[in-house]
């Protein structure tokens, strides 16, 4: 049998860049008619329309990734968040389990969790310090700012643990992506299925037992 297609992703460790093109990629996606403001972004990306139209898994290189940087991929049209989480950012997971609405995730958004996930940091256990989520707000669809800087600061409670902040109606998320309580976003991000190919290059939309 045919293996599916996978694509390479062009990728940035720029969080500001990343979020200004996710913003334009997040208003496109809510309506054909804009799709022309979409070109320049899907060109730099660069994966053909028809691979990204079936959902192909796509490579990450993440050979550039520092420890505590995240960067992002498109997947299913979707932005992927990758954070290489520090010791610290881990130990702000562990401090998060009691203040989140679902520590478990037992009760998933979109798709189910992946059983090699099914931990507190939700995440491969060879390769912990990796978070891979979907960034889409389980509330209305806004991509989340990352904010993972610990400690009081505007907008987060005294208490904040590192994470995720979304700007369209506040719901935060810890560094594994799972929702604190009392939010307008019901669930965690989605984890997708993914697997390490290399040390330094991941495949996300397909594991060990195949396609998402
Ligand atoms: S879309 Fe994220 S809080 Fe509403």
């Amino acid at each position: 049998m045919d293996e599916p297609p996978v694509e390479s992703a062009d990728v940035d460790v720029n969080v500001d860049v990343h979020r200004r093109r996710w913003l334009i990629a997040t208003s496109v996606a809510t309506g054909l008619g804009s799709v022309a403001a979409a070109i320049p972004f899907a060109e730099s990306l660069s994966p053909p329309a028809s691979a990204l139209a079936a959902g192909a898994p796509v490579k990450a290189d993440i050979s550039q990734l520092t420890v505590g940087a995240m960067m992002t991929v498109a997947w299913r049209g979707k932005p992927v968040f990758i954070v290489d989480r520090s010791p610290a950012m881990l130990d702000g997971v562990v401090k998060a389990a009691s203040m989140v609405a679902d520590p478990d995730t037992s009760n998933p958004f979109s798709m189910p969790l992946p059983d090699y996930c099914r931990n507190a940091f939700r995440s491969r256990a060879d390769h912990r310090n990796i978070l891979v989520v979907i960034g889409v707000c389980t509330h209305l669809g806004c991509t989340p700012i990352p904010r993972f800087e610990p400690g009081a600061q505007p907008n987060l409670p005294d208490d904040w643990p590192g994470g995720f902040l979304c700007p369209c109606h506040g719901s935060t998320y810890d560094l594994a992506g799972r929702v604190f309580r009392d939010k307008p976003a019901p669930q965690n991000l989605d984890v997708p299925r993914y697997m390490f190919v290399s040390s330094t290059e991941l495949l996300i939309g397909r594991d060990e037992h195949g396609d998402a």
